[in-house]
């Protein structure tokens, strides 16, 4: 019997579990052997809750889970980031695999964990800490291998995708979107992580480290959120036949890396232009393979749970090279300095060239890098970057 140990019985657990119940059978046919989720750990196992366990051992310490030699693989999807950690590296350490939903301990830890795994010979998958349903890890590791990957540019926040497009589509405030995406669930109380961009870095964080084979960390990705965006702008740039969206975008030549999260217009219908709502995007280029896109629902139960049993099977059934190839040491992270023409709205003028005046204290600027014109942006203007 191998057992599996599910930590985290929310939204994602709750929905991994529920898979696992209907797929059970046909994986041990296939396998031949029996599997099952012999513990689920939870903050209090002594609190009385309405929901099938399917048998599970409910616990709260870790160690439980740690200490049965029984239990050979680990899935995490707690959100906690000091328990995440601890628990998925002492697990490693106990040759356990380990599937994690968690990116905030991903990114912060990316390096040390991936290392761990190989040097403990045991798979770390982690699906569905970026992009939920969206297969991207798999993926672009598998791309990366034989082709360079050159550039990356992706919406990965499904909750900003709900506020700007419902700031473009029916008129409303930042303000009023942002209480309609709490009330629904799609924002937290404190949205800060979400529209300040941090959520997005660090899915960024993790996928450019990946695809480039470098260590891309999130202090080295400039960041900017969508909170300075208005409802004036939204509807200018929509006229002007532009969605905005916040982008993550990362690009590497021979030797060099640069990285990026911030709002951007992208023409209305393109690829990353057209996402609404949960659905996260990537648009990957690189040598060989040419323009790769992906696209899928960046959250949910389901979505992010069905990323958690396809790692699953990769484990089970060992598909999975559990040896990445090395880092490159020869990268270097330079500031992003892209050159792009930006939508501004300023009250006050400035030195910078211009393209088109579109309307009192609005102007479309000639192409100009990101980080000069972020210095040439008076206080209190807002900049936006169009992208193709
Ligand atoms: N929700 C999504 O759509 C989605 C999409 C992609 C990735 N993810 C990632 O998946 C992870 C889980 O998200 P979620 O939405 O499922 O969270 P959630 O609904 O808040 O559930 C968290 C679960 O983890 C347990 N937990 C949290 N801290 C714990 C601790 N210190 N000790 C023991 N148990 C602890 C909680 O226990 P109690 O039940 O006792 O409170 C709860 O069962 C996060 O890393 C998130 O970023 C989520």
């Amino acid at each position: 019997m191998i057992k599996i140990a599910l930590a985290g019985f929310g939204t994602v657990g709750q929905g991994v579990m529920d898979l696992f119940q209907r797929r059970k059978e046909s994986i041990c046919e296939r396998l031949g052997k029996e599997i099952d989720i012999s513990y689920v750990l939870v903050r209090d196992s002594a609190k009385r809750r309405d929901i099938d366990f399917y048998g599970a051992k409910v616990v709260s310490e870790i160690r439980d889970i740690l200490q049965d030699e029984g239990v050979k693989i680990v899935m995490e999807a707690t959100g906690d980031i000091d328990l995440g950690y601890l628990l998925i590296k002492e697990a490693l350490k106990k040759k356990k695999h380990v599937i994690s939903a968690n990116k905030s301990v991903l990114s912060l830890h990316f390096e040390e964990l991936s290392t761990l795994a190989q040097d403990n010979e045991v798979y770390l998958l982690y699906e569905a800490s970026v992009g939920g349903g969206t297969p991207l890890i798999k993926p672009l590791q598998d791309l990366s291998l034989h082709g360079e990957i050159r550039s990356i540019q992706a919406v990965l926040s499904g909750s900003c995708n709900y506020v700007l497009s419902k700031m473009q589509n029916e008129q409303v405030s930042y303000g009023d979107a942002i209480e309609e995406a709490k009330k629904l669930g799609y924002l937290e109380a404190d949205p800060i992580d979400d529209v300040g961009g941090f959520d997005t870095r660090r899915k960024l964080r993790i996928l450019s480290t990946l695809s480039f084979q470098g260590k891309i960390e999130e202090k080295d990705i400039t960041l900017e959120g969508i909170t300075g965006l208005m409802q004036e702008d939204i509807s200018r740039l929509s006229q002007m036949g532009y969605a905005v969206r916040l982008v993550a975008r990362a690009f590497k030549d021979s030797h060099s890396i640069q990285a990026a999260v911030h709002p951007a217009a992208l023409p209305i219908g393109s690829f990353l232009g057209s996402l609404e709502g949960a659905e996260n995007g990537v648009v990957c280029v690189g040598d060989h393979f040419g323009k790769v896109s992906f696209q899928g629902m960046g959250a949910g139960r389901y979505p992010t749970a069905h990323a958690m049993l396809s790692d699953l099977e990769d484990v089970l059934f060992s598909l999975r090279r559990k040896q990445g190839p090395p880092l490159k040491t020869d990268l270097a992270i330079v500031p992003y300095r892209k050159s792009m023409r930006f939508y501004i709205r300023s009250a006050e003028p400035m030195e910078l060239a211009i393209d088109k005046k579109v309307d009192e204290h609005v102007w479309i600027t000639a192409p100009v890098a990101y980080d000069k014109f972020k210095l040439a942006l008076p206080r209190g203007a807002v900049g936006i970057a169009i992208c193709k």
